[in-house]
């Protein structure tokens, strides 16, 4: 999927430079061809010399260096390239970029082009902590750039943590993956995905929530986007990472979680609803910490509003599929909540079964249809119910397409 595809490689001055040479190195060999512009800062770690060798191109340092008197360097290298990435990325060139500085060759660069960009940073992990750093990423990843987190590990200033350059082989893969979605089956679509428990505040120390990991959705927003989807990831609070290249959007609380999957419902073409969304929140929320009394207390509680029971009054195009965790009946109910709320598709599980529900890496669910079609799966990694859930959401979404384009023709 690499082969041919041009990636253009901003190397900017941290120790991890080095192992920006064995990406330039990985990439070729991969059938890539690499264009390399490095930081003034970079150049001091390894040479330019290293990377014209192992990328068999020139190496660019200098906005004002102009090789080719035929074009403006930045402009051509910025519309040459089919994918742009940041590695290793300092925090002052990740604050440069938010602020939009265009102040070197790289800077410059980035700000002509309109190919994605990736940025890999790699610091300290008090850096990466620093809320000014979190912020310019912030800023970076809502302009629509995409970042591959750094990984744990001993740094080379002598901590051990999170700031370390993802290993280049990684980068690779991920590239890989990123040609390849643009010929998945999921292509030009976007997917919402749902995932985490909801947190229902009783004051500002205490909450209503459940044991939902987020494992589930996490890898179907994985999946979906390996088939090539936009995924919009709306995420209760979890402990786990985003899949890189989804776009992420946190949310504490069901109404939270109502309003963000609503704001980009219109023009999505599937809903997964994995999401343990509480039924209930305290009917008053306390803004000030409840003191205990003597005795016993009660705590009122009001419904929330039923997600995909709303999308599935609203759905016009949309595919939508919702979860349904059971302890017994499991036939009976999963099939009343497909017909109650007008989903597509049932994923249900007996979470009282070893192996399935909460927290463990596995499942082993049910899959219900509509048109009355019901399939059930062995015990399997939540990776490979991912992966078979999101093959018959492309069906679903082929068949709708289908039949829209029907329709349009009559
Ligand atoms: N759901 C939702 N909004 C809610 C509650 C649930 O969108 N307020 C979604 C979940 O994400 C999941 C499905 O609905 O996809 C689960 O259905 P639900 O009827 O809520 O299941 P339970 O909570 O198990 O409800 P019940 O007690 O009726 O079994």
């Amino acid at each position: 999927m690499i082969n041919g595809k041009k990636i253009l490689l901003c190397v900017t001055g941290g120790i991890a430079v080095y192992k920006a040479a064995a990406l330039t190195s990985k990439l070729t060999q991969a059938g890539a061809v690499v264009k390399v512009i490095l930081s003034e800062s970079a150049a001091k770690f390894v040479s330019p010399l290293t990377f014209q060798a192992l990328s068999k191109n020139e190496v660019y340092t200098d906005t004002f260096d102009e090789k080719n008197p035929k074009v403006i360097a930045h402009i051509d290298l910025a519309d040459w390239a089919d994918l742009i990435l940041v590695a290793p990325a300092t925090a002052n060139t990740i604050a440069k970029i938010a602020n939009g500085l265009a102040d070197n060759m790289i800077t410059t660069t980035l700000l002509a082009a309109t190919a994605p960009v990736w940025i890999a940073p790699a610091m300290n992990v008090h850096m990466y902590d620093h809320p000014a750093v979190k912020k310019n990423i912030e800023t970076l990843y809502n302009y629509g750039y995409r970042f591959i987190e750094p990984g744990e590990g001993y740094l080379a200033c002598g901590y051990v943590g999170k700031g370390r350059l993802e290993e280049p082989e990684k980068i690779v893969s991920l590239a890989e993956t990123f040609f390849q979605n643009r010929t998945g089956v999921l292509a030009g679509k976007t997917v919402i995905v749902t995932a985490g428990p909801t947190r229902e505040k009783i004051d500002p120390v205490r909450f209503i929530s459940n044991h939902s990991t987020g494992k589930m959705g996490y890898a179907i927003a994985e999946e979906a986007f390996k088939a090539g989807a936009r995924v919009i990831l709306v995420s209760g609070p979890v402990s786990i990472d985003a899949p890189p290249g989804v776009e992420l959007v946190k949310v504490e609380s069901a109404k939270e979680m109502h309003k963000e999957v609503f704001s980009h419902f219109e023009d999505s073409d599937a809903v997964i609803k994995t999401a343990a969304v509480a039924d209930y929140r305290p009917k008053i929320q306390y803004e000030y910490k409840v003191k205990k009394q003597d005795g016993d207390a009660l705590i009122e509680l009001e419904r929330t509003k039923d997600i995909l029971f709303e999308l599935g009054q609203k759905k016009t195009k949309q595919i939508l599929v919702g979860f349904a965790a059971e302890t017994d009946h499991i036939d009976e109910y999963a099939k009343r909540k497909l017909e109650k709320k007008n989903a597509d598709m049932i994923v249900a599980n007996n979470v009282s079964q070893e192996g399935a529900g909460f927290g463990t890496e596995t499942n082993i669910v049910t899959i219900y249809k509509k048109d009355g079609f019901s399939e059930s799966l062995p015990l399997m990694s939540k990776q490979k119910v991912a992966e078979k859930i999101i093959n018959e959401v492309s069906l679903l979404i082929k068949d709708m397409s289908e039949y829209e384009d029907r329709e349009c023709n009559c």
